[in-house]
């Protein structure tokens, strides 16, 4: 099977950081592979912008170095390297002074009416002045947009602020905010999967789903990120955006079609339902921990506490959380959510484990009925498992096994899986903005998530310690075990 490329309009790329680290592991190689797959149209332009003065000829030998080192070997290929290369330019130009923004302007002013995409890849301080600028220095046309990464907020008080100082200069349509969980193909397969087949949402309720588990799983700490990381944690990192949009896309109603207001009115909703978590439940529905010494598949690794200076940091590295949903789908159905670095095993999933069977005709010789599970796996080995029980095959009785309904994308579909911001940066020139937060949904998302970062700065109590390279403390374990569940096998 192979997939149909359809060539984008032609496009203007501003990459603001176009020398910093995302842009080189992330968004040009997703650009030079829209290349390689012939999905670029020939006027399209790459162009980065940093502080540092660089020739066109000197940073387009930087982007080089990058693909090289962030590419598969086998899709380096001399001629669309050239082509890509082609399409690079480079303006020297300050957010904080008018210093360069001439030579911005003067270079898009060639380029007129093509789609203009300005990627901000700096820090989120950076947003309201480059956006200022952008707008002073008249650059937003009819076809101009703005995309945003994360962190967008350390709170909702800062994300408001941050929302305020893009919104100042770009009207909302014009912004997209990206969780670049939502461009991997797993998670698009989810809104399929539920909305594509029939099976599935009759069942999808609480009285037929017994809980949901969604785990992202992390073998790497924090990567020399740990300035960054220290300020944050993992609830902010990890479960503020990309656990809460899985989980929105597991709860959400059917949305009237795929467009961007409706997909994101109906997640909308689900973090709105979400029950909140304050001081006085949050020590039963919250776990954090903080990895110690251990040994990862590469060997000897040193605990959060020597990756980071403040020495006495209680800032989490894992965090499991039950949460719930409070509407009339999914009322008493768990959502156990679970993610940490230096983890046992690099696994995200999202496993939803149906009630039992409401009464055995087998004997006791059958042995015992497990429930229905589906497993979506987002990465690594992308695939959708479906867990059933059936006769062991073979004679001697009626006996019944478990296994899975198993499609792995990697077999079933010969192309090469693409990255998420392959698919992100093409939908911002499409102008489909479906996969993309709206600012409601990043505000509601941390008006549920601060309770539970004040409900544990004000406890006592630090984080728990785990060994790096297991699956995070052991209350992690106890907090699904006291419901009598337990973590997906495969993970655990
Ligand atoms: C980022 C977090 O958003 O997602 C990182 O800031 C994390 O801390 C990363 O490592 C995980 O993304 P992926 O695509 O590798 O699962």
């Amino acid at each position: 099977m192979t997939s149909r490329i359809i060539v984008v309009d032609p496009f203007d790329y501003v990459v603001f950081g176009g020398t910093g680290d995302l842009a080189r592991r992330k968004l040009l190689p997703a650009l030079y592979h829209r290349e390689l797959d012939g999905q670029l149209p020939a006027e399209a332009r790459i162009i980065g912008v940093s502080r540092r003065p660089r020739s066109d000829a000197e940073y387009r030998s930087d982007v080089k170095a990058a693909l090289e080192k962030h590419v598969a070997f086998d899709e380096l290929k001399p001629a669309v390297i050239e082509a890509f290369l082609s399409r690079i330019h480079y303006v020297a130009a300050d957010a904080t002074s008018t210093e360069g923004w001439a030579d911005l302007a003067a270079l898009l002013k060639t380029g007129e009416h093509r789609v203009r995409a300005f990627y901000l890849a700096t820090g989120p301080d950076l947003f309201g002045p480059i956006c200022e600028q952008i707008g002073a220095h008249g650059l937003i046309t009819d076809k101009t947009r703005v995309v945003v990464e994360k962190p967008l907020g350390k709170n909702l008080e800062s994300a408001r602020a941050t929302n305020d100082a893009v919104g100042r200069v770009f009207p909302e349509e014009q912004i997209y905010r990206i969780d670049h969980y939502l461009g991997k193909e797993t998670v698009q397969n989810l809104m399929a999967l539920r909305f594509a087949n029939a099976l599935f949402e009759p069942q999808w309720n609480s009285a037929h789903i017994d809980h949901v588990q969604i785990t992202v799983a992390e073998t790497v700490g924090v990567e020399g990120r740990g300035d960054y990381y220290d300020t944050s944690g993992a609830l902010r990192d990890m479960v503020q955006n990309h656990l809460l949009q899985l989980l929105c896309l597991v709860a959400m109603e059917a949305p009237a079609n795929m467009d961007a207001s409706s997909v994101r009115g109906e997640k909308l909703k689900v973090l709105k339902a979400l029950k909140p978590i304050t001081a006085l439940n949050a020590e039963g529905c919250t776990v954090r921990g903080q990895y110690r010494a251990g040994a990862s598949a590469t060997g000897a690794v040193p605990a959060y506490l020597d990756e980071v200076t403040n020495k006495q940091t209680r800032t989490e590295t894992f965090v499991a959380i039950k949460a719930e949903v409070s509407n009339w789908r999914w009322a008493g159905v768990p959502f156990y959510l679970r993610t940490g670095k230096r983890l046992a095993q690099r696994l995200s999933e999202i496993v939803v484990r149906f009630k039992p069977v409401p009464h055995s005709i087998f004997d006791d010789t059958a042995g015992a009925l497990s429930a229905n599970e589906l497993v979506i796996r987002l990465q690594p080995d992308e695939g959708v498992k479906l867990q059933l029980m059936i006769k062991d095959p073979g004679p001697g009785g009626m006996r019944l096994t478990r296994v899975p309904l198993d499609m792995s994308f990697a077999s079933a579909f010969k192309v090469r899986n693409p990255d998420a911001y392959e698919r992100l940066l093409l939908d911002v020139v499409r102008g489909n903005a479906t996969l993309f937060m709206r600012r409601d949904e990043v505000e509601a998302a941390w008006a549920w998530i601060d309770p539970i970062r004040e409900a544990w700065d004000e406890s006592r109590d630090a984080p728990k310690s785990y060994t790096s390279g297991t699956w995070g403390p052991s209350a992690a374990i106890a907090l699904i075990e006291r419901d009598g569940r337990n973590w997906h096998e495969d993970a655990v």
